[in-house]
């Protein structure tokens, strides 16, 4: 286009020539140079036609979408199997009445020892190998000092659940841990008995899954009871996991010791209680057939996205 029709184009100056020829010539140039002119701008059209489709062909092909491909996933969190089993535990507790109340993991040993009954001397202090922040701290090794801060200064009734961490200096295995999940219950008021233990227990233990209990003893409650599960590997027969036994413990219970409402400040004569204490690890590997309470705190997302 430019070559020929530019305005320093071959034809453009045959064209502007045109003044300085002879009549004759000047038709007969003139007629020559419209028809050359016709057909140059149609050609250009042409082909400017032609690169016009190519470039559109070219950026259709460089943006192609196949909209039948499958759409990227969005990978998605979940909640912990734990989490889930905890807020299930807090919905049966909740449906009962209870409240949720909270303790902190340091804990004074006096709340988590001496008010609880067990003084300096009481073997549970080294069963449950504690760790010591300084002589009188520790790292809470049950929620049950939280039924010491629920009653001290408060009037019955009291009705609470307590989820939370709990610490004990224990080797590591398939049912034990250096830091795993409580939740502690507490109901305190008069005419309160070992009848309404085994009942909130048993609904409980129905709405989770529906077993079986066993007496066994802890200092701050009388009598006490131990809530044990059918192993959930060998089903009762006796294993490694269950050590032979046949049963999984899963939550120790009783009375609320006479001397441990005394020293909250409750009239033992007026009042009673009951209390019990879950493991929520042993909780969900019963409930969703875990055999290894290692799997919970590896982190493994393909082990934890199946719950
Ligand atoms: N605190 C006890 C434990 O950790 C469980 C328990 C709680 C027992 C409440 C009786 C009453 O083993």
């Amino acid at each position: 286009r430019v070559k020929y029709s530019g305005k320093k184009g071959q034809l453009t100056a045959i064209l502007r020539g045109m003044g300085a020829l002879e009549p004759e010539a000047r038709r007969e140039v003139g007629e020559l140079a419209n028809a050359v002119r016709g057909e140059l701008e149609a050609a250009i059209a042409d082909k400017a036609a032609t690169l016009k489709r190519a470039a559109l062909e070219a950026r259709l092909a460089s943006e192609k979408l196949d909209v039948t491909l499958p759409g990227r996933e969005k990978a998605c969190g979940r909640l912990h199997p734990l989490h889930t089993v905890e807020n299930r535990i807090r919905e049966i507790f909740i449906g009962m009445g209870f409240t949720v109340v909270e303790g902190p993991e340091i804990e004074s040993a006096y709340n988590n020892f001496d008010a609880l009954n067990a003084p300096a001397d009481h073997p549970s202090r080294d069963f449950q190998d504690t760790f010591y922040i300084d002589e009188t701290t520790l790292l809470r090794t049950q929620t049950s000092p939280v039924q010491i801060r629920a009653m001290t200064g408060k009037t019955p009734p009291i009705r609470v659940i307590s989820p939370g961490r709990v610490y004990r200096s224990d080797d590591v295995d398939a049912t034990h841990s250096p830091m795993f999940h409580q939740v502690e219950g507490l109901v305190v008021d008069k005419g309160i008995t070992m009848a309404d233990l085994k009942g909130t227990l048993d609904l409980f233990a129905r709405s989770l899954f529906g077993e079986e209990t066993r007496p066994h003893h802890f200092p701050f409650t009388e009598p006490s009871a131990e809530v044990d599960v059918s192993c959930f590997v060998c089903g009762g027969k006796g294993c490694r996991l269950c050590k032979g036994e046949g049963w999984i413990e899963i939550l120790g219970a009783g009375m609320v010791h006479p001397n441990v409402l005394a020293s909250c400040g409750i009239d033992p004569e007026v009042y009673s209680g009951f209390a019990f204490g879950m493991g929520i690890e042993r909780v969900a590997m019963r409930r969703y057939n875990i055999n290894d309470m290692r799997l919970f705190f590896e982190n493994d997302v393909r082990f934890l996205s199946q719950f």
